[in-house]
């Protein structure tokens, strides 16, 4: 079949094939979150002994699909009661909340090593945000994961990303086919060279649901730290419902809205308001802004937009440079023909 352009779109009945049989085999995989609930407890009992009052949360995809792939980092934050209690506060960006948080880092990191000294660790102090990585291996059950201290933004849209893939059954095998897709075409930022986080995917996902009005817009106000378990529970996959149809339909739909529908010129990826209401103009994401940033010694781009729905003023889609959005358009029109790759 041929679409806008003359481009090659593949046939629906194929989809629906490729798409079951992507799912079946997740299916035949354990996908349960004990692996995560494991490292959840030996993370803990170090935290307790550099501070008994913080208590590791768990964010990232555990929450946000219910269920752990295997190879999927697993996103911790420590938080004090403090942070807890005052659950939809902004997270402090200042230079000396980032040394506390460091200086905690650097505590867990020595009790780490002093209790589990096969595990690699790396304490990462020149990030935005200060993280202590400890990469899988024999000693954790081959789970890799990173701890973070005293932010909740990561716990807030996790579990606003997890309250829009409730609201519909498919939601959560798109993420899962969009994330696997861009960590293939190397899209992905886990990947050298890639742009854009599966965190960003998770957004770009959720406003397509949102502007085709298959979920209902969940207020980010609403998410509540206080109200988040520290490891929210595991939620079981399922079969797609009519023999993949809708999620197949779905799936090329996405690809056909990024491409012939969004307009990257002036539209942007935003879960604060009704969608397709935010603009780069209310914003102020401009061509100047990206020249002022050029100034500050920061590279920031405009070209792609999706705005954080609790960091001021952060586009998540500012690593997409002008090459990189013709890499993104390509990519997305083999998708077209491809089915996100999985008939290539
Ligand atoms: P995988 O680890 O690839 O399976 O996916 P994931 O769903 O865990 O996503 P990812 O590791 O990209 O993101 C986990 C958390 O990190 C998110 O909930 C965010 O809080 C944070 N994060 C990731 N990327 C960004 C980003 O570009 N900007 C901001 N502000 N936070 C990000
Ligand atoms: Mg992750
Ligand atoms: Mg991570």
């Amino acid at each position: 079949m041929k679409g806008k352009a003359g481009r090659s779109i593949a046939a629906i009945g194929d989809v629906r094939a490729a798409v079951l049989r992507f799912c079946g085999e997740q299916l035949s995989r354990r996908l349960d979150t004990k692996p995560v609930e494991d490292v959840h407890q030996k993370v803990s009992a170090c935290v307790q002994q550099v501070d008994p009052t913080m208590t590791p949360y768990i964010f990232g995809s555990t929450v946000v699909l219910g269920v752990h792939e295997q190879g999927s980092d697993v996103d911790f934050v420590c938080l004090s009661p403090a942070d807890v209690q005052d659950g939809k506060g902004a997270d402090a960006v200042s230079e000396v909340a980032k040394g506390l948080q460091s200086g905690f880092l650097f505590r867990l990191s020595e009790v780490v090593k002093r209790e589990h000294y096969l595990w690699d660790i790396e304490l990462v102090r020149r990030t935005r945000v200060p993280v202590l990585r400890v990469k899988g291996g024999l000693g954790v059950d081959g789970v890799s994961f990173d701890v973070t201290a005293n932010r909740r933004n990561g716990v807030r849209n996790s579990a606003l990303l997890r309250a829009y893939f409730t609201q519909c059954p498919e939601a959560r095998w798109l993420s899962m086919l969009v994330k696997q897709w861009s960590k293939k075409t190397g899209l992905n930022a886990s990947v050298d060279g890639g742009c854009i986080t599966s965190y960003g995917w998770n957004i770009m996902v959720v406003y397509y649901l949102l502007r085709r009005k298959l979920v209902k817009l969940v207020p980010v106000e609403s998410c509540d730290v206080a109200n988040i378990a520290p490891m929210p529970p595991y939620m079981p996959l399922e079969t797609p419902q009519q023999d993949g149809q809708a999620l197949a339909v779905m799936l090329m739909d996405f690809v056909s809205y990024y491409l012939d529908e969004f307009t990257p010129e002036t539209e942007v990826m935003s879960l604060t308001r009704a969608a397709g209401e935010t603009t780069k103009e209310m914003l102020s994401w401009t061509k100047q802004a990206e020249d002022m940033a050029r100034i500050r010694g920061e590279r920031i781009h405009y070209r792609w937009c999706i705005e954080d729905p609790y960091e001021f003023d952060l586009n998540v889609g500012r690593n997409v440079t002008p090459f990189k959005l013709m890499l993104l358009r390509k990519h997305l029109e083999r998708a077209q023909e491809t089915a996100l790759l999985l008939l290539a």
